[in-house]
């Protein structure tokens, strides 16, 4: 049921709220060893003093997909427009008398829906796993501030587990527990395995052989490179960037493995008898016009029911 899945949206989006805008949920306070080495770096600042500041960062997750599936869409319509081959299955659905959606929207639409599910469903985990580890930051002992002397650290494998243990700022000490796993690696690879997906199913090799895994390699290597920066900047360890990353490849490989087999049903591209010896014509055009329709069976039931 649609109905079904708007609240479903809208309870991830209330519990992505309260996790990022407010103090609801504070995260645990893990102990931690007195001047363990692996805690004791420079305090980067707030996030704003990034190289990859949050607002670029957020601009380019929010806003990338939106032009780049919009405008693959377009073209696919557009392309495809007059040949009356593509949509035929897809204009039978499913909004039932009442409405005639223009198939190319209702496309675009699920593509995006799925994926903004996603990056909620990944912000969710992320943040859970951040409040449930209260895993202290390669800064942390740079913002707590421990009085040593009153902790008992003449001893050096002493571990502190006092929670009042620090002195410092309790807004920068929260920022330094909130690490494991590494959101923006998250987010970001999230974000370039699901483009990568969809870019690599819709656009394929159609735009010449390379612009796809081109396009593709571009935008997981950009996101890796954030997740790098992440800890060359001190602000999270190796292990909270790479279990972010798994967290924000798992769920984009799962929507697009299990929610959107649509991409791989890319609607076979019909061609003139005249182009008929080019590559890939011959083999693929029955098959795609296939699964065109079980997927839309499918489809139907899922999205729409
Ligand atoms: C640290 O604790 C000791 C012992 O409780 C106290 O004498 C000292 O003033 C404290 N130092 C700071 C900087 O708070």
């Amino acid at each position: 049921m649609l109905y079904f899945q708007v609240v479903i949206l809208a309870a991830a989006v209330m519990l992505v709220y309260y996790c990022e805008f407010t103090d609801t949920f504070s995260p645990a306070q893990q102990g931690f060893a007195c001047r363990d080495p692996a805690l004791t770096r420079p305090d980067p600042g707030p996030e704003q003093l990034s190289r990859i500041q949050p607002v670029i960062l957020y601009s380019v997750v929010g806003g990338l997909p939106v032009v780049l599936i919009s405008g693959v869409e377009l073209v696919i319509f557009l392309i495809h427009h007059n040949s009356n081959n593509l949509y035929d299955q897809d204009k039978v659905v499913v909004m039932g008398d009442c409405c005639y959606v223009n198939p190319m929207v209702r496309r675009t639409f699920r593509f995006l829906g799925v994926y903004v599910f996603g990056l909620f469903a990944t912000d969710i985990l992320v943040n859970a796993g951040q409040l449930v580890t209260g895993s202290p930051a390669p800064y942390f002992l740079s913002v707590c501030q421990p009085n040593y002397t009153a902790l008992g650290c003449q001893d050096v494998a002493h571990f502190v587990s006092q929670s009042d243990a620090c002195t410092g700022d309790a807004d920068d000490i929260t920022r330094a527990r909130k690490t494991f796993p590494s959101k923006e690696a998250a987010l970001s690879l999230y974000t370039a395995v699901y483009l990568a997906m969809y870019v690599m199913s819709c656009i394929g090799t159609s735009g010449g052989r390379l612009t796809g895994p081109l396009l593709s390699l571009s935008l997981v290597s950009l996101a890796v490179l954030t997740g790098i920066n992440r800890v060359a900047e001190y602000r999270n360890h190796w292990s909270d960037t790479i279990v972010g990353q798994v967290i924000g490849g798992a769920v984009a490989v799962f929507l697009v493995a299990f929610v959107v087999q649509y991409f791989k049903e890319r609607p076979g591209i019909p061609r003139s008898p005249s182009d008929a010896g080019t590559a890939n014509t011959d083999e693929a055009s029955p098959r795609m016009n296939h699964t065109m329709e079980t997927c839309d069976k499918d489809t139907a039931a899922r999205y729409i029911n």
